[in-house]
């Protein structure tokens, strides 16, 4: 009988925390085995990769996600007991609302408010020596998204809105005192959003009833109740706070098209098709989501390995956007991989697996989609810069990762 591999030390914690987005393609390699044991946080934790494993993950009879993600993210990240915690039919119920916000019409909505903002840049950025992009593309995708889901907000406020959002992102790896400013970052946003929802309920703000804000506001859940406003801020947060993440991705985007410049060449057409099949390899190629969990439903057995009840399972995204049986040359940046392929939910999952109607998968892919081919067309063929001498080399252990300098360009001038 094959024996499931266990990692020896007593606990990984600190090795996960060294080794980032490779903690578990390392051990699979070493293991040759797309599953095996470990201890992490002092509790035993299977780790799997591959096709076959996002499969039996997303599988809604064998794991759920209550106690799934540790306190310490739902305190930065998500919230505590907002959507990504739920399971069953409230999950659904409440998924579904969330899907409703997310359509193609919303999807173009949003694209063509970024364009829009980033052509008005040019005329502050052309008298400006260099700008970092990914500041300045979060304070755009904090204007976009407020605007979009009609939550107020003044000029004045926008940078440290913007950089709150962020905080919560990039504090979710990490321990100690960037840890805390996560968390006060969120306590923050909290407040505000939370403020608003009531502002909405007592008449004080006029909202319109096709926006986000309306929607959260007055959304009722399973037992036909409304959520309380703290709640329903959380999961209003739950469609900001990852819009304006996109600024990683465009991150990567900019950082691609300098490492590439021959697939530069093919976006000049602003080709739609092109500009897509360089997004979904961005997605694919540079770190962004490490890792899944949830934990086991009941007792069962797959691939000679024992999952017992409540355990914890990782699932490793990273590894599977980079898995050689999935993608030819996975390390190397090739859009044109893009052209014939026909994904499965399974076997390209940047922002996770499966149905996103059924299950946890990101409702926003279309959104983020969207967002960055707006910006990629923006990129190639509304401006020209240039890339000044600066440390674009990026973690492999940080979670979430970005390029040092965080992406500074020069002398930039409008595309005639
Ligand atoms: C869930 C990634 C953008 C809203 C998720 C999940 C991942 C993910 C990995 C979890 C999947 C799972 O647990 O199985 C990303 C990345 C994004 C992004 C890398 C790029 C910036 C967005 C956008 C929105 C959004 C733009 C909304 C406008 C959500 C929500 C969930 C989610 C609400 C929770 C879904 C659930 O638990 O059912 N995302 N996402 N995300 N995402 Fe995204």
């Amino acid at each position: 009988k094959k024996q499931v591999p266990h990692d020896k030390s007593l606990d990984n914690t600190i090795d996960l925390l060294k080794e980032g987005y490779l903690f578990i393609r390392n051990r699979v390699d070493k293991y040759q085995s797309d599953i095996f044991e470990t201890h992490l946080l002092g509790q035993k934790v299977i780790c799997m990769t591959g096709e076959e494993s996002a499969k039996i993950f997303y599988n809604p009879e064998l794991f759920y996600r209550k106690d799934a993600t540790p306190k310490r993210v739902q305190k930065t990240l998500f919230g505590v007991g907002a959507i990504q915690s739920m399971d069953g039919e409230a999950h659904i119920h409440r998924k579904n609302l969330f899907m409703s916000l997310m359509t193609p019409s919303y999807q173009n909505q949003l694209a063509k408010l970024m364009m829009d903002k980033l052509l008005d840049s040019i005329k502050v950025w052309e008298n400006k020596e260099q700008i970092i992009l990914f500041d300045e593309v979060n304070e755009i995708l904090c204007r976009v998204v407020c605007q979009w889901a009609g939550v107020p907000l003044k000029e004045s406020e926008v940078k440290e809105r913007a950089e709150d959002f962020s905080l919560m992102v990039d504090s979710f790896g990490a321990v100690g005192p960037k840890h805390w400013k996560g968390r006060r970052a969120r306590i923050r946003t909290e407040e505000w959003i939370k403020g608003i929802i009531e502002d909405v309920r007592s008449g004080n703000i006029k909202v319109e009833e096709d926006s986000a804000l309306y929607a959260m506001t007055f959304y009722r859940d399973i037992d036909k109740n409304q959520l309380d406003s703290h709640m329903a801020g959380i999961e209003l947060i739950n469609v900001l706070r990852p819009v304006v993440a996109i600024s990683t991705f465009i991150v990567f985007e900019a950082l691609a098209l300098h490492e590439y410049p021959q697939s530069k060449d093919k976006l000049l057409s602003g080709d739609k098709d092109k500009l897509k099949m360089f997004v979904q390899e961005v997605r694919r190629y540079y770190p962004f989501t490490p890792l899944l969990g949830a934990r086991v439903k009941k007792d069962f057995i797959w691939n000679e390995c024992e999952f017992k009840e409540g355990m914890l399972v990782l699932l490793d995204v990273y590894g599977i956007n980079h898995d050689p049986r999935i993608w030819n040359n996975p390390d190397k940046f090739c859009p044109e991989r893009f052209r014939e392929r026909n994904d499965n939910l399974f076997d390209f999952i940047p922002q996770g697996g499966s149905n996103p109607a059924k299950g946890h998968r990101c409702p926003g892919e279309g959104i983020t989609i969207e967002i960055m081919k707006a910006s990629l067309d923006f990129l190639v063929n509304k401006i020209e810069y240039d890339v000044p001498n600066q440390n674009l080399s990026y973690s492999m252990a940080k979670i979430p990762t970005l390029p040092e300098s965080k992406f500074i360009i020069s002398n930039i001038r409008r595309k005639s």
